[in-house]
């Protein structure tokens, strides 16, 4: 049976992700900060299925809530890091900006960096069982986004260090394949019940994606066609110019 682990799975995406992984066979070790949602997934499917820690990533004590979910999903093909913050915030309240970064920044690197340390001690790791480890980034990591300063900047941060962190498991011939995977708007909690978002997706078709790049293990991973269309358009355009595009609000 296969198995992975998903920090971030009491709402939207990371949920998602986890049924569907459920849906197909898979045991998942969940974790999160709201634990009515993680025990009702576990009740939903049962404990053989689904196990769960509370965790907040942005304590310390992070690690010690992963430690024991590695206990009971031990050596997951996947580890799978949908936590994430961040709302536009143009009139920069800081504390909003600070916690953005301490989630999607801080936490992501704490997770991540004690996984791979796992996965270095964990002799049932090799190159026939490699672990694959993805972050859920976003496409507004493309540009710094003037609308929501911290939450794109973080975004691009988590691709950078993808990047790093795959150079780096080259140089030491280690059993892990990195994902970036790069979604646009997605219909979840994280957004604004009152705005309207254009290209919008479903959580469910968006999972899909997800999945299938889990599977394939692929390094980046932009969904749909039109975000790819888009963010190749995006890059293209030089800095004194997107400087000057104030109508981009979202
Ligand atoms: N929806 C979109 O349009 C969209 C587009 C591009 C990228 N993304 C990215 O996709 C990822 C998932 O977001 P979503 O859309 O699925 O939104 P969501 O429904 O709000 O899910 C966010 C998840 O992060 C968890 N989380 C937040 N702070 C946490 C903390 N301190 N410790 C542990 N878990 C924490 C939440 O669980 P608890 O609150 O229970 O802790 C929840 O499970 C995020 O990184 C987001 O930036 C989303």
């Amino acid at each position: 049976m296969k198995q992975a682990i998903i920090i971030g799975a009491t709402s939207g995406l990371g949920e998602a992700v986890a049924r569907q992984l459920i849906g197909e066979g898979w045991r998942v070790g969940i974790a999160g900060r709201r634990e009515h949602r993680l025990e009702a997934l576990q009740r939903e499917y049962g404990r053989d299925r689904v196990a769960y820690r509370v965790m907040d990533v942005m304590l310390p004590s992070a690690t010690e809530a992963l430690d024991a979910l590695l206990e009971e999903v031990s050596a997951p093909d996947v580890l799978l890091y949908a936590t994430g913050i961040g709302r536009q915030n143009p009139d920069l309240e800081e504390q909003m900006e600070i916690r953005t970064v301490q989630t999607n920044c801080e936490g992501m690197v704490r997770i991540v960096d004690h996984f791979i340390n796992y996965v270095k001690r964990t002799p049932r790791y090799d190159t026939k069982h490699r672990a694959h480890i993805a972050v859920i980034t976003s496409v507004a990591g493309t540009m710094g986004i003037g609308q929501a300063p911290a939450y794109s900047a973080t975004k691009s941060m988590q691709s950078a260090y993808l990047v790093a962190l795959s150079q780096l498991i080259r140089m030491r011939r280690l059993p892990i394949t990195v994902g970036d995977i790069r979604p646009g708007f997605v219909a979840t909690e994280i957004l604004n019940p009152e705005k309207h978002y254009p290209m919008l997706m479903t959580a469910q078709s968006a999972a899909r994606h997800i999945v299938r790049s889990l599977k394939r293990r692929q390094r980046i991973t932009i969904f749909d066609w039109r975000y790819r269309l888009l963010v190749g358009f995006w890059r293209l355009i030089p800095r004194w110019l997107w400087e000057r595009l104030t109508m981009v609000k979202n």
